[in-house]
């Protein structure tokens, strides 16, 4: 068994979180490595609904050690609700939960600085959560950001905050946004979230390496997916952290040489929240009718999803950005009852043939999806646990899509629930698991 990193293929929403919940029994660690509290993770156990957004899937089994990386922005407040919904549902959170010391702190007046080019004429909006973690993301990448050590040491946390808030308030004045920052409420506010965090602040990369030499297994968990990577995804349309593979190591402070096997989380078919691009999207009553079955709302921000169909030049890129061993194919069951499935085998860019994401958004936005159509299947994938019960043309679209991406299908998902899942012995991502 290996330490592995699970994350997203598309645009986020993939079910990673039951992925992660499900295969978590397996791994002593579990570790968020980006993103912040856009993340909405939904996650089943029994008739109980979790929905994670900064703690990684990890948490809920008794016994594991949850990370919160230094790759992520955290909102303190948000933090603080969230261990208080698990508190209440008896997760002991803070024998489990380490938070890194290095990891950027989103202020109240990172929201606001968002509307700039979220809310204004001309600006291309990009749909965000509106959490503030672009804007925290910046001041990180300019060397004015704070991070949990610098709330934590209350001298200087004072005297910094001030000077930044400040600087805050002259950016909104100038953009005649309005807003007022009181930044002594702030600073006290913030005050008393850093105790209350605190006990769980620790050196999260040392405590990681150390783990790693006591020969414990790893699970790094994604946040979003690799398209809305802010280097390799549909920029703009993307978030401001690395999603992909590479991010793991960053964002947790461990090496590329820790890692033995990367997993792609994938749907069935695709969904998109938010703006940008998306050459399989499915208009009108079909796109409507996969929303309703996938039940494809944002559990953040409870947006509608786009939906379109399986995009193979996507997951050959996806794949090929993170070196995924395997994929996990989640939602079959939402595909059932189908006549027919396209499944996009190629673009088509001013004539010419493409299997490749192209930088520039204006082709992406003009690529032309070229289909191959597969026919649905007879009977019902729901709830399925065993690969050989699997209605037959279930498993032909399952084996299409290994074939056309070059990626094994390792897992599918046939529903919501921890239960509802099939690892096909003797598969790549069996042996990563350890399974
Ligand atoms: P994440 O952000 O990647 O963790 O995904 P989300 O939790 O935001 O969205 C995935 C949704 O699909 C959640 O509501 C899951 O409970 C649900 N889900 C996951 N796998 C399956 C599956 O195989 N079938 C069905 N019907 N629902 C699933
Ligand atoms: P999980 O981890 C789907 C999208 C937003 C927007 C863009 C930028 O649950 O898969 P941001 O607030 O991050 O600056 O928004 O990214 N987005 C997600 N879409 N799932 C997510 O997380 C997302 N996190 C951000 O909708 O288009
Ligand atoms: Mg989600």
């Amino acid at each position: 068994m290996s330490n592995i990193i699970v994350l997203g293929a598309q645009w986020g929403d993939e079910g990673k979180g039951k992925i992660v919940d499900l295969f978590s029994e397996r791994f002593d660690v579990i570790v968020r490595y980006q993103g912040g509290h856009n993340a909405g993770h939904t996650v089943y156990v029994g008739p109980r609904k979790f929905v994670l957004k900064l703690i990684p899937a990890g948490i809920l089994r008794p016994g594991k050690i949850a990370v919160i990386g230094n790759g992520l922005v955290v909102d303190p407040g948000a933090l603080m609700a969230e261990i208080g919904s698990l508190r209440a549902s008896g997760v002991e959170v803070e024998k489990q939960l380490a938070i890194s010391d290095r990891a950027h702190v989103i202020f109240p007046y990172h929201p606001l600085v968002e509307k700039l080019s979220e809310a204004r004429e001309g600006r291309i909006a990009i749909g965000t959560t509106a959490r503030g973690i672009g804007p925290a993301y910046e001041d990180k990448v300019a060397r004015r950001g704070l991070r949990i050590a610098d709330l934590l040491d209350r001298g200087f946390f004072r005297e910094a905050f001030k000077t930044i808030a400040d600087d805050k308030q002259t950016v909104l004045e100038a953009f005649k946004l309005g807003d007022r920052i009181d930044a002594g409420a702030i600073c006290s506010q913030y005050e008393e979230l850093a105790e209350m965090i605190r006990p769980m602040v620790t050196d999260t990369a040392q405590l990681l390496n150390r783990l790693l030499r006591e020969g414990k297994k790893v699970m790094f968990e994604g946040a979003q997916g690799t398209l809305l990577d802010v280097d390799h995804g549909t920029y703009p349309f993307v978030t401001s952290s690395n999603a992909s593979a590479g991010g793991a190591c960053t964002g947790a402070g461990v090496p590329p040489t820790c890692i033995d096997g990367i997993l792609g989380v994938s749907k069935a078919y695709i969904t998109r929240v938010g703006g940008g691009p998306f050459p399989t999207e499915i208009h009108g009553e079909q796109g409507d009718a996969i929303r309703a079955a996938g039940k494809e709302f944002g559990a953040v921000t409870g947006r509608p999803r786009r939906c379109g169909w399986f995009d193979v030049p996507i997951l050959k890129y996806t794949a090929a950005i993170n070196g995924f061993d395997s994929m996990v194919l989640t939602k079959l069951d939402v595909l059932d009852g189908l006549k027919e499935i396209p499944v996009c085998m190629k673009y088509k860019l001013r004539g010419e043939e493409l299997d490749w994401l192209p930088a520039r958004i204006r082709d992406v936005e003009a690529l032309e999806p070229v289909y191959e159509v597969l026919p649905g299947w007879e009977g019902t994938t729901a709830g399925v646990t065993r690969y050989e019960d699997l209605p037959a043309g279930a498993r032909a679209y399952v084996e299409f899509l290994e074939a056309a991406t070059g990626v094994e299908v390792g897992c599918v998902a046939t529903g919501p629930e921890r239960e509802e899942t099939i690892v096909r012995p003797g598969s790549k991502l069996a042996r990563l698991i350890g399974k």
